[in-house]
Order: C-alpha cells, then structure tokens, then sequence
C-alpha cells in the first residue's frame, strides 16, 4: 500500500481527552508538526456510534479534519480483557460514565477500574487476569484521504490500583517485563512501549 506523506504544519489532534492530548503532542515533537486539539477549536466532539476502533477514530478524525479544514489525528482507545471476553474494549471510556442521579456528570476512572475488577472477581480467585490495551490512530485530510495504524501493549491487571501518574485505566494495568503499573512508571518510560507508541511508530514509518 503507498502511503500519503504528512508535510511539517498544523495538524488537528481530534480529541477532547487532555490526557490523549498530552500524550499525543509529546509524541509529535519531534516531527515538525504543529499541534492544535480539537478542544482549543470548539470543534464538536462527534458521538462514537461506529462498532470497532478503527470505525471510532476515523468518524472523530474525519470530523475534525471537515470542521477545521486541516489535516486531523484521532485516538481511538480502549483496554481488552482476556477473562471478560475483550471487554471493555470499545466500551472502555464508558464503563467510566457516572450515571445522572450520582450527581456530576462526567468521568469516574476510579469506578471504572473497580467494574473491571468486580467482574473479573465474579470469575474467582485464579482467573487469567491478562489484558492489553490497544491504540487506532487515523489520520484523515480534508480531501477526505485517510490512514489507520494499530498499536498494543501486554499486560496484567492489579489491584488496588497503584500510582498517580498518566490517565484512565493507568493504575490497573502493569506492563509485561515491569514491576510497576502505568501510572507508577515515568512518563517517558510509558511513551517509549505503550499501545500509543506502538501505534505512532507505524504511523511515522509511512507518514512522515
Ligand atoms: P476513547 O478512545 O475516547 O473511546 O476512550 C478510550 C479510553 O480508554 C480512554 O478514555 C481511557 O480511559 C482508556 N485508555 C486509552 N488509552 C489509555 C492509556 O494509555 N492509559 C489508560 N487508559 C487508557
């Protein structure tokens, strides 16, 4: 397959996540791109209605390249558990969704991994507890053109969950070859092996 090039420029990060964001625009740095997200443009952020990461990251990705007229780059996102039959998987940052009469709206990522483990619980003292987290970037353009890479990263869930560094699922999930969870190791450490590194390395190999 030829692969589009990406000149050095503005680029759209087509997510409203700060932790996304962050980790993304860390991971751009050395390519000459000039990163602006969707969220400092007031772009809406599009209903996640598609069946499969891929479909998710390209619906955002091709929002934000239309509502901006530049190029965009969506993350689509999730943690995949083995003894839950993948899931949460797509549903992953709605397993974090507090439910109106629970006052606030917004997101509980400490409600979120308790779920996780209560259902993982349910299946008894020795289950598999192996998961991975995966990463779809899509980069699309606004002659509507658009490329997709996947990235994963193995590992275990723990409990209680261990650190305050990164975002989401961080705390529960410990690297394979690591003692410490995503959230207890550096930053620089998680950006060098994580699903979204894996991911931005397939990227850079065809785009830039
Ligand atoms: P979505 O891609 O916006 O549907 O959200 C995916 C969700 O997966 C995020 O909101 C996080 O909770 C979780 N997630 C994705 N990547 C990571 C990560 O690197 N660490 C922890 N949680 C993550």
């Amino acid at each position: 397959m030829t692969h589009r090039t990406l000149e050095p420029g503005k680029l759209v990060i087509a997510s409203h996540n700060a932790g996304k964001v962050r980790e993304i625009r860390i991971l751009l740095e050395p390519y000459g791109i000039d990163p602006i997200s969707a969220g400092d443009l007031d772009l809406p952020e599009p209903e996640e209605t598609g069946s499969t990461f891929a479909e998710n990251a390209l619906l955002k990705a091709h929002a934000s390249t239309q509502g901006s007229g530049l190029p965009a780059l969506a993350d689509d996102s999730g943690l995949c558990v083995a003894a839950l039959g993948g899931a949460p998987g797509v549903y992953t940052a709605d397993w974090a969704e507090r439910q109106p009469y629970e006052g606030e709206a917004g997101r509980d990522w400490y409600m979120a991994m308790g779920k996780v483990e209560g259902k993982l619980s349910e299946h008894g003292p020795d289950v598999d507890r192996s998961a991975y987290f995966i990463c779809t970037l899509a980069l699309a353009w606004p002659d509507g053109h658009a490329e997709v890479f996947e990235g994963r990263v193995q590992g275990t869930l723990i409990w209680p969950p261990r650190g305050t560094l990164g975002f989401g699922y961080d705390p529960v999930f410990r690297p394979n070859g690591y003692d410490q969870s995503f959230a207890e190791l550096d930053p620089s450490n998680k950006h060098a092996m994580s699903h979204r590194a894996d991911a931005f390395k397939k990227l850079v190999a065809a785009i830039f």
